[in-house]
């Protein structure tokens, strides 16, 4: 089946209905596009589990500060298309600015104490910009289950307290990091790395692999291994924001006590801000 694409959010409407009337389950898979192989795994995971897939590429200004790569985030919409066409998405959502954000919109949806954490604390009122252009596309898609990437792990985490929080009536799903032969987390701002930088930047996830191994050494305390891996990838000439290890539940940090633990890392490498995580148990 041809894949239908629309860029008015009364063309999508008139479409879900429809499919609405005939008791098809509806999966959302939102992204910014210039799709690689994580955001086909998102579009496979959906297709599994939903009679339909919805997917969305929408450049969210309100995610990006200022100085940050707005204007030059990659778009690849032709290439995005046929990718999407191929994994076996339903109905492509393409909106303009100006579709999703009316001129004098004045609402925001905020989830503070998640928000000003790491990423944010890096990029205030990114994850508000986040939070609200996904409450505006589950408003206007209502899919009865969303997939997200655990690759942004705080990002996924907003998104399920805030689904939970306005009780939105939306399954959210999580789907693994896909990753590089050499183990680096795919991210569209890859692209910006240099042939050099792009041979360093599997350190971040062997940091993270060395400092799990090290957690359930249990030789160290957790503020000793983020020392060292910080140290570490210093040296390599990384520009290390965070490497924290935390509670998986609420990024809180963690204690020696804690079960459910998650590494996270964020670290400037050249121009890209890169970030990985792995959520682990002991
Ligand atoms: O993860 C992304 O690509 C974006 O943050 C999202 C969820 C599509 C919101 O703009």
């Amino acid at each position: 089946m041809a894949m239908q694409q629309v860029s008015t959010i009364s063309l999508l409407r008139n479409t879900l209905k429809q499919w609405r009337l005939t008791g098809d389950r509806i999966a959302f898979v939102p992204t910014m596009g210039n799709l690689h192989a994580g955001h086909i795994k998102l579009v496979t995971e959906a297709r599994k589990q939903a009679d339909k897939v919805v997917v969305s590429i929408f450049v969210n200004p309100t995610q990006f500060g200022l100085g940050e790569d707005f204007n030059s985030y990659p778009r690849t919409e032709k290439a995005d298309q046929e990718k999407l066409q191929e994994a076996g998405a339903d109905l492509l959502f393409l909106p303009a600015v100006n579709e999703i954000y009316a001129k004098h919109s004045m609402t925001a949806v905020t989830v503070p104490a998640l928000s000003k954490l790491y990423c944010g604390a890096s990029r205030p009122g990114h994850f508000e910009g986040v939070a609200t252009v996904v409450t505006k596309l589950f408003n206007m898609v209502q899919p009865d289950i969303s997939v997200f990437g655990k690759k942004d792990f705080q990002q996924l985490l907003v998104i399920r307290t805030l689904v939970h929080d306005l009780n939105i009536p939306v399954e959210i799903v999580g789907v693994e990091t896909e990753r590089e032969f050499d183990g680096l987390a795919m991210s569209s701002r890859n692209t910006y790395l240099t042939a050099k930088e792009r041979l360093l930047a599997p350190e971040l996830y062997r940091a993270i692999c060395r400092a799990r191994e090290a957690v359930y050494g249990g030789e160290q305390s957790l503020k000793s291994i983020e020392r060292q891996a910080i140290k570490q990838l210093t040296g390599l000439g990384f520009m290390v924001d965070y490497f924290s290890i935390c509670r998986s539940q609420d990024l809180q940090p963690a204690t020696e006590d804690d079960k459910h633990l998650l590494i996270m890392v964020a670290a400037k490498l050249g121009s890209p801000r890169l970030i990985d995580n792995m959520s682990f148990a002991r």
